[in-house]
């Protein structure tokens, strides 16, 4: 089993991963070993820079007992033009799974169909699942089973896996989108086939009565071109404290404080985005638990 997308789990086994989540990071505060993966090893494959997912899947690791081999584009023979497919088989042949943040979605499905072992998702141009595990972890902590959440800003890989993952997880979605930066039909009817997701413009209409509000950069890795264009056209997407209200405030992190948050939300009395980049440790610890334990 790969784990490329959110819905890649049934509602079934998400709910499940998260509670192996929750019980993971129990265990580690009480202080008890966890070492389900002693002896294995996580191939980790970078094309792009990473602080949290890079140093969560590592340290998870090593707290599961195993190791994990960082592996940047440019230090491998990928990076001299080796094929994506061979680079598959030869880390399937070491690594017990594979985790890769990649520029192309399309590279992890070759990824996965040509390693022979599982392969995890780190953030592709299309998703971020590994992100949404301890998103939802994260909800589950500050505003429970059930709820409205918002979605403000550029539909971007954070924001597709997150508005399925909610909607699977049973939060009622509520998305507002600059139109020419709209969310893919294929992502609102996949998150639409699992509870309530309604997708518009108007930021306003999208936080009311939210319990959390996210948000994530204008200018994602790989969009650095269009900046200019996409600073102007999300101008009235700031999550500001009159746009936040009295809900939670999330961001996957890095963030640009004063483009699409201001210091004050993001450093405020009801930001979670700590609480979050710590989920990540326990999320991604329970998903290698699951794809391979
Ligand atoms: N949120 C996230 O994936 O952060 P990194 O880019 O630091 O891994
Ligand atoms: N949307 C951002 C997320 C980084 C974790 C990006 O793709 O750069």
């Amino acid at each position: 089993m790969h784990f490329l997308t959110i819905d890649d789990l049934t509602p079934e086994e998400l709910a499940s991963v998260l509670d192996d989540a929750a019980a993971l990071k129990q265990a580690q505060a009480d202080g008890i070993p966890h070492t389900a993966l002693a002896g294995r090893t996580l191939a980790m494959l970078f094309e792009k820079p990473s602080t949290r997912t890079r140093v969560s899947f590592e340290v998870g690791m090593t707290q599961l007992g195993g190791h994990a081999v960082f592996l940047g584009k440019d230090d491998i023979q990928l990076g001299r033009g080796e094929p994506v497919a061979d680079t598959a088989c030869a880390l399937g042949l070491y690594a017990d799974a594979v985790m890769a943040r990649v520029g192309s979605h399309d590279d992890l499905e070759t990824l996965a169909a040509n390693a022979g072992v599982p392969v995890v998702n780190g953030l592709s141009d299309a998703a971020h699942p590994a992100q949404t595990l301890a998103d939802l972890l994260t909800l589950r902590e500050v505003v429970g089973d059930s709820g409205t959440v918002a979605w403000i800003g550029d539909a971007n890989n954070v924001g597709a896996s997150f508005l399925v993952g909610a909607a699977m997880a049973g939060y009622d979605v509520q998305a507002a989108t600059p139109a020419e930066y709209g969310f893919a039909a294929e992502t609102v009817e996949r998150a639409s086939e699992y509870g309530s997701v309604d997708v518009g413009h108007d930021p306003e209409a999208a936080t009311a009565g939210a319990d959390a509000v996210y948000t994530d950069v204008w200018v994602s890795m790989g969009d650095e071109a269009e900046r200019e264009k996409r600073l102007s056209a999300f101008e009235g997407f700031r999550v500001d404290d009159a746009l936040l209200g009295d809900a939670a405030f999330m961001h996957c992190l890095p963030a640009h404080r004063g483009e699409e948050v201001t210091a004050g939300v993001i450093d405020g009395p009801n930001s979670v985005v700590w609480r979050q980049a710590e989920n990540r440790l326990h999320a991604q610890k329970a998903v290698l638990v699951e794809l391979v334990d």
